[in-house]
């Protein structure tokens, strides 16, 4: 084996849990057997039966981001699907075990973590991989519309997006990815684009109530997402500003957010949230309203306004058929060398190609 030679294979990383799970499915599915990593071999082997691939279905047991780092480099899969969450600390480590030559991909919905990723650009373009962070609803769905409208424009004025996801409850516990990201996002602050740079501005800003175009309602406000870098940077927009349904607009909650953001930066008092909300409770609950949407509002120089949706069905569900599509391309050696968001990576039909319709006006 020469150094940069792989071995073909496609690993997921988190993959008892819910999004690692489905997945390996959606890859089993384009014909791909994928490696199960997690740190629970009599899960993983579970996970694995579930596949009906019988034995065919390696596993390997790492349970940190380290160790798994080291088995990335000594084992030299083809691809890596990062689901183990914490990306702002998981992610840079990961990405690099895949270099040279392996390809890498993640679903971070945070800022730091997505600025992280793509800050190795020139690394992976010199290793000859592909790296795509946030290739889930929310980066993909507002990204995805913001390329659709500024296609053969010049860069606009100014530019929202809105992450509208619509997600059914699984019952059992939160679990420590999902805590950490939601804490990740909570100690970020939100921030904004103004005038050309990156500006500070309140948890819970711009609350908005929005208009689906399928006749419901839904309630937003302002998150520091990863959504926020990749509708800049598909714009090109100086101004650029992110809501998101997750984000609650109760006026005592938003109240609460900022200080709260303050408190959790204490490293120690970050670990006991994340421990303490990982063992939240979650009843079984269908998805609130019918669709996920994705949602972009363009203003050019001269006051011309364009806006477009993307209409998705469970969110949780859709940023599994990103990831799976995403991993596929990548497998096929369908990717440039570089770090990338979804649609900088694969263009905005990867939104289409994994289940999502374009509405724009
Ligand atoms: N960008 C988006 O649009 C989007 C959408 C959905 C989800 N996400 C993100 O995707 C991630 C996965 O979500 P999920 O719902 O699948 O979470 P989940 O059900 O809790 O699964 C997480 C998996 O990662 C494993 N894991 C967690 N920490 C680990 C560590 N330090 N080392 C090794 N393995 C570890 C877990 O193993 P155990 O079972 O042993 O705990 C589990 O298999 C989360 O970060 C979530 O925020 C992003």
């Amino acid at each position: 084996m020469t150094q940069h030679a792989r071995t073909g294979e496609v690993w997921i990383l988190g993959a008892t849990g819910r999004i690692g799970r489905a997945v390996a499915q959606r890859l089993v599915a384009r014909g791909l057997t994928p490696v199960l990593v997690g740190r629970d071999g009599e899960r993983l082997r579970r996970a694995g039966a579930r596949l009906g691939r019988g034995d065919e279905v390696k596993v390997v047991i790492a349970g940190t981001a380290e160790s798994i780092a080291g088995h990335v480099t000594r084992q030299r899969p083809a691809v890596v699907v990062n689901t183990i969450g914490a990306y702002a600390e998981t992610a840079v480590p990961i990405a690099r075990a895949c270099m040279p030559g392996g390809h890498y991909v993640d679903l971070a919905a945070d800022l730091t973590a997505v600025s992280r990723l793509l800050d190795l650009h020139q690394d992976a373009i010199a290793a000859g991989s592909t790296l795509v962070t946030g290739a889930g609803f929310g980066v993909l769905a507002t990204e995805a519309v913001v390329a659709k409208l500024c296609e053969d424009r010049p860069p606009p004025s100014r530019v929202r997006v809105d992450a509208l996801a619509s997600v059914a409850t699984e019952g059992g516990v939160m679990g420590h990815a999902v805590a950490a990201t939601v804490v990740d996002v909570i100690t970020t602050g939100v921030r904004r684009y103004a005038n050309g740079h990156p500006a500070r501005t309140r948890m819970g800003a711009d609350p908005l109530s929005l208009a689906l175009p399928d006749g419901q309602t839904v309630k937003s406000a302002g998150v520091p997402s990863g959504e926020l870098l990749a509708a800049q940077r598909a714009s090109r927009a100086p101004s650029v500003t992110v809501t998101s349904a997750l984000v609650p607009t109760a006026p005592a909650a938003r109240a609460a957010l900022p200080l709260l953001g303050v408190l959790l930066s204490v490293p120690a008092l970050r670990r006991i949230a994340v421990r303490r909300m990982a063992r939240t409770p979650l009843r079984t609950a269908p998805r609130p309203r019918l669709h996920s949407w994705g949602h972009a509002v363009v203003t050019w120089p001269d006051g011309t306004t364009h806006e477009g949706w993307l209409r998705a069905d469970d969110g949780m569900d859709y940023t599994a058929d990103v990831a799976a599509e995403a991993t596929a391309r990548l497998a096929r050696g369908e990717g440039r060398p570089g770090a990338y968001t979804p649609a900088a990576a694969f263009g905005p039909d990867l939104a289409t190609a994994a289940g999502g319709t374009f509405i724009l006006g």
